[in-house]
């Protein structure tokens, strides 16, 4: 079975000119260690792992260190990771002061008998893991990237670099995982779409994989990634499942976002419909393929 890797680094109307160079190598660089994983015969669930941790490393993402603060100037993270053999799947919402919030879903998903676990219960159980916790200060980034005024939509989509990772190991299993720190601006207490089963996220072997970026109240309305699973399901290859989303995303709700789609044969597409997304993912020939 050939193994497969895409990332997302977000969507939206805001990630400027300036913001290009940044965003292609970030999302080249999670793509190389996920890639590493699944080479060196890691699992997808490892492979997605390990993207998404490089992807919250970097200040220049909305998620983990780089998170947008809310009105109260908190940092609070979501994230989700899900395993496409069992269905089993493991989340954290609002969750403070760690670093990795796509760790903490993963330890949700292994070492407790929930799906989703938020604010200072996510916390607590953190701790409790051993898992180490960092000042807010330590993951607030300054950002002096003022937003433009319009999107190609019309309306205008604040960057969404919600961060996601889809990979197909040589088990034939395939895995997600999404990490963000929400949306610009946000009320304390919001949660997105991310760390929402099907709406965030999903996996299935039988039927393919998504990760979701964009704005989750919109996100959430259509189940955007189980959505698309089902056309893959139906017959629709990755990239047509993922444009005949995002076009009903649009057209149904008025929303605005991407989505990166795998498929079981390691078939990847990705579609959004903001100014710009940044994704990369492995070639056939084995060459990381990244775009913004
Ligand atoms: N899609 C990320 C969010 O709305 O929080």
């Amino acid at each position: 079975m050939g193994i497969s890797l895409i990332v997302h680094s977000g969507a939206g109307d805001d990630i400027h000119d300036g913001l290009v160079e940044p965003f292609r190598r970030g999302v080249i660089e999670a793509a190389k260690a996920g890639w590493s994983v699944l080479q060196n015969g890691g699992s997808a669930l490892d492979a997605v792992e390990m993207a998404v941790r490089v992807m919250e490393d970097n200040p220049t993402f909305d998620a983990g260190r780089g998170s947008f603060p809310n009105q109260a100037g908190e940092i609070e993270m979501d994230a989700i990771l899900m395993d496409g053999a069992t269905l089993n799947n493991g989340a954290v919402a609002a969750i403070q002061r760690v670093a990795h919030p796509i760790s903490v879903a993963r330890l949700v998903m292994e070492r407790t008998p929930h799906t989703l676990l938020v604010g200072a219960g996510a916390e607590a159980f953190a701790r409790s893991m051993g898992v180490p916790l960092v000042p807010t200060e330590a993951l607030l980034v300054e950002r002096n990237d003022a937003p433009p005024t319009a999107g190609v939509s019309g309306s205008f989509l604040p960057v969404q670099d919600t961060v996601g990772a889809l990979a197909l190991d040589a088990q034939g299993h395939l895995a997600a995982a999404t990490s963000t720190g929400g949306m610009r601006d946000k009320m304390p207490g919001r949660v997105g779409d991310s760390p929402i089963i099907g709406c965030g996220a999903y996996a299935d072997d039988s039927i393919g994989a998504a990760s979701a970026t964009g704005r989750g109240e919109d996100i959430m309305k259509v189940i955007l990634c189980k959505s698309a699973c089902d056309l893959m399901a139906g017959g629709l290859f990755p990239q047509q499942a993922a444009e005949s989303i995002i076009q009903y995303l649009a057209r149904r709700v008025n929303g605005q976002g991407g989505i990166i789609l795998m498929n079981p044969q390691g078939e990847v597409g990705c579609a959004y419909n903001s100014l710009r997304m940044g994704r990369a993912w492995v070639n056939p020939d084995g060459e990381i393929v990244a775009f913004v």
